[in-house]
């Protein structure tokens, strides 16, 4: 029997968002599922219940009923004790927990033998999981509308003007933090015609930060700043230093700072001191995306914008909230993604697989027995200087040098056993079929260790281009075709196979460059 997914209206003041949209409810409806809409759950964010109605889903008046309607329970905000008692006996929540910071909700979860999934818990540095990744779509959803409640603080124009009236200066945005939100607002901010500068303690973004037409400002002081998995670390009190002088030196120059500076389980890092705000411009504009976790500007009032020092400083706290259609509209389909990978069987029933990596990153709580936090992930990539070091300790999964002569000695075992087959086949087959084996044998080591060798999150567009390469093959096979008998027939199946190889891998780059196309 297939499950009712339900979708209740939102209870934190303030949230607009909804947890799924009429476009989406269809799809939920095609995997086999039914979908209940609390009466009322999307009006904030312009999707009326008619909408949701014409779209299959049954509008349910009242949260208490809704919730006892619902087998899962799709939700935004982190819900409240309230809505934790109306969630059924062994009910399922899929939405934003945080579950080291709320393990009151937890105990309350797993009392009612539920299973949660957690969306913040999703492991982000798998590439499978890019697409339920609703961390990234919303911090790029606040990053954009950061941009543009600067401008709407900000008394002039982005770009630069030539006008019969005079010559307009482009304003100058500094961007503090150059993460999901950070680059978001870079290139919102350059694309509105602003000059942009960004700053992060992560080197690597550099390139990233250069290419949406922003410039990377350094600070001139040697340390690296990743702290593994994509995120920030504590810098040393010298960098500290050297980055606040070449902010004090942003601060007067640029026109509007918006700040996005995150070290996760730390409080935001203040990086934007009052003496600071005292030296821009009058009529500036600082957006402090961090205002939640206590600000990167020591002036912020969480949730307000105030003035000061004739500086305006936006402290909101609900930026998603501000573009409720369109944050909601993408965390519809991060849940719809992370549905799909629930249910293969595409008949409206779930299976919570702890053996996949992403789904158990995600599951906090099943059937009640709590499974936050769950094991480290496996390493996805060594990084370049280890890797150069110890090949051999990688390829067994080992994780240090205990493995080592473990690896070494299977390896060589490996070898001996691939010398002796092919001595085998060398001493029996005639010496044409030899020389094709041995280029055979040697393409598929070449493959191999070309393939190995690059980062997991770059494999889809490796595969896609040497697919469509690679299909070489065709051309054998057609040279095959000619004789009648099984040869040809061997060789019309190579070029059925080969020919998925070759499309198959044209239709996926395709569908790389159009992510492209605006
Ligand atoms: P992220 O982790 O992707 O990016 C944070 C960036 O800050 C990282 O690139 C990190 O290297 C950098 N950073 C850390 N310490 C730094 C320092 N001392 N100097 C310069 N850079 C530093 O996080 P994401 O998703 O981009 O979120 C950014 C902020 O926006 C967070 O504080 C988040 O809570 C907030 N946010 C606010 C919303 C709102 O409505 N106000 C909505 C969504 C996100």
């Amino acid at each position: 029997m297939s499950l009712t997914i339900g979708v209740p209206r939102e209870v934190i003041a303030g949230e607009k968002r909804v947890a799924t949209v009429p476009e989406v409810v269809e799809k939920l409806i095609k995997l086999g599922f039914k979908v209940a809409v609390e009466s009322g759950a999307g009006d904030a964010a312009n999707c009326s219940d008619e909408t949701y109605s014409a779209a299959g889903a049954k509008i349910i008046q009242g949260a208490a009923n809704l919730w006892a309607a619902s087998d899962i329970v799709f939700k935004v905000g982190v819900p409240t004790t309230e809505e934790v008692g109306l969630l059924r006996q062994g009910g399922t929540v899929i939405g934003f927990i945080w579950p080291a910071q709320n393990p009151e909700l937890m105990q309350q979860l797993s009392a009612k033998k539920a299973t949660v999934l957690a969306i913040d818990s999703l492991p982000r540095m798998l590439s499978r999981a890019q697409k339920m990744d609703a961390l990234t779509s919303q911090a790029g959803v606040a990053g954009y509308r950061a941009v543009i409640e600067a401008a709407n603080a900000f008394g002039r124009f982005f770009n630069g003007q030539i006008t019969a009236a005079g010559k307009v200066p482009p304003a100058k945005v500094f961007i503090a933090g150059a993460g999901v939100a950070g680059l978001a607002a870079i290139g919102t901010a350059a694309g509105l015609g602003a000059i942009v500068r960004a700053n992060d303690t992560r080197a690597e973004v550099a390139d990233q930060v250069v290419s949406l037409g922003g410039e990377f400002v350094k600070v001139e002081y040697e340390e690296e700043g990743s702290g593994g998995g994509g995120y920030a670390k504590v810098m040393s009190e010298g960098f500290q230093q050297a980055q606040r002088e070449m902010y004090a030196k942003q601060a007067k120059e640029v026109d509007i700072i918006i700040t996005t500076a995150l070290i996760p389980g730390k409080p935001a890092p203040k990086l934007i001191t009052a003496e600071m705000v005292k030296s821009m411009k009058p009529g500036s504009v600082i957006v402090d995306m961090a205002a939640e976790r206590g600000g990167n500007c020591e002036l912020t009032v969480p949730g307000e914008a105030v003035v000061k020092h004739g500086v305006t400083i936006v402290g909101y706290t609900d930026l998603t909230s501000r573009l409720a259609k369109q944050s909601s509209t993408l965390y519809a389909t991060n849940l719809f993604r992370l549905t799909e990978e629930l249910c293969k069987t595409k008949d409206g029933i779930i299976d919570v697989n702890m053996d996949d990596d992403a789904i158990r990153g995600l599951t906090v709580i099943k059937n009640g027995e709590v499974t936050w936090p769950p094991p480290a992930p496996k390493p996805v990539a060594a990084p370049p200087a280890a890797k150069a070091a110890a090949p051999v300790q990688k390829k067994s999964g080992g994780h240090g040098k205990a493995s080592a002569p473990a690896s070494a000695k299977s390896t060589a075992i490996m070898f001996g056993v691939a010398a002796l087959l092919f001595w085998f086949i060398g001493s029996g087959a005639p010496p044409a079929f030899l020389a094709h084996f041995t280029v055979f044998v040697l393409a598929c080591f070449v493959g191999y260790m070309v393939v190995w060798n690059v980062t997991p999150a770059l494999h889809t567009p490796l595969m896609s281009v040497t697919n469509a390469i690679s299909s070489i093959i065709a051309i054998g096979a057609l040279v095959q075709l000619g004789p009648d008998g099984w040869i040809r027939w061997m060789a019309v199946a190579a070029l059925a196979l080969t020919a998925v190889n070759m499309f198959g891998g044209f239709a996926v780059t395709q569908r790389m460059l159009q992510m492209f196309h605006k």
